[in-house]
């Protein structure tokens, strides 16, 4: 695996490897790798030729700063395991000013309103971060394929309304949310939770199963009311939102077909978020 820190090296690195019509897979990530972000690599596989790996702490999509600053960096185990379980082709893990010179800012977007809902309500500026810092990875990569996590929903429909706004020629792939045994979804974040926190963190998704049952069954007023009881009942998460959502619009609904229940919860200052599809 190539490690690339600068942009040159990248085009340099990418020259190299890139002949005839073999074509790049791109996996963007804030390192902390874990069996997920491999899982994305994987598919990125099967899909494409060259596979390019970023790690990158984006500050511009950290609304909250002490998020920012507690983010875990592993960048050394991680090396090792693109090296030795990932197998990809190149690393890029450049510094904030190679990937914003002189300004660490963002470009306002308008997604047509997916990016006022749950995240967009909690995170003010989010996406916009998202959204320019993708973008500036895109044009720096030129991939013809990214792969992203279905545990970030609304991030992967934000992505695809900015590829199809931008007018870039990527195919955008989203893969589904990569678990732990007892159901947790796989979070760099899920490294700062401490014994207990943890042992509860997995009533998130028994939770989202549940409802998932329920929504064959009840109304939308019972299924909230159930969803507050069980997190009043958690001795370590505190709910910030529950929702269900349409797939494409992301605004609340009523009705369950191509809906998906989302979550997001706290474990003392840890986020947590979750999703499941319903019907
Ligand atoms: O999902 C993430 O890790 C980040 O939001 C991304 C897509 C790498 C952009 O910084």
């Amino acid at each position: 695996m190539r490690i690339t820190h600068t942009i040159t090296e990248l085009n340099n690195a990418i020259n190299q490897l890139r002949t005839g019509n073999l074509n790049i897979g791109f996996v963007p990530t804030m390192g902390a790798l874990h069996q997920g972000h491999l899982s994305l690599i994987d598919e990125a596989k099967e899909k494409t030729d060259i596979i390019i790996t970023s790690i990158f702490v984006n500050p511009t999509q950290f609304d909250n700063k002490e998020d920012l600053v507690k983010y875990p960096n592993t960048i050394e185990s991680d090396i090792k395991l693109l090296e030795k379980q990932a197998k990809c082709d190149i690393l890029f893990c450049p510094n904030a000013n190679e990937m914003y010179q002189d300004s660490i800012s963002s470009d306002h977007y308008d997604f047509g309103g997916i990016e006022n809902q749950m995240e967009g309500k909690f995170r003010k500026g989010h996406f916009d971060g998202v959204a320019t810092i993708v973008k500036k990875f895109f044009e720096i990569v030129n991939p013809d394929f990214a792969f992203f996590g279905e545990k970030d929903f609304q991030q992967l429909e934000i992505v695809k309304k900015m590829v199809e706004i931008e007018k870039l020629n990527i195919q955008i792939i989203g893969c589904p949310i990569f678990r732990e045994k007892d159901g947790l979804a796989m979070s760099s974040r899920n490294i700062r939770l401490n014994e207990s926190q943890r042992n509860d963190a997995p009533t998130i998704y028994k939770i989202l199963k549940q409802v998932k049952t329920k929504s064959n069954l009840e109304s939308i007023e019972n299924i909230n009311k159930f969803v507050l009881e069980k997190f009043s009942q958690s001795k370590e998460l505190e709910l910030e939102y529950f929702e269900i959502s349409n797939e494409k619009t992301l605004e609340k609904t009523n009705d369950f077909s191509n809906s998906r229940a989302f979550i997001a919860a706290f474990a003392g200052d840890i986020r947590l978020i979750d999703n499941i599809k319903l019907q």
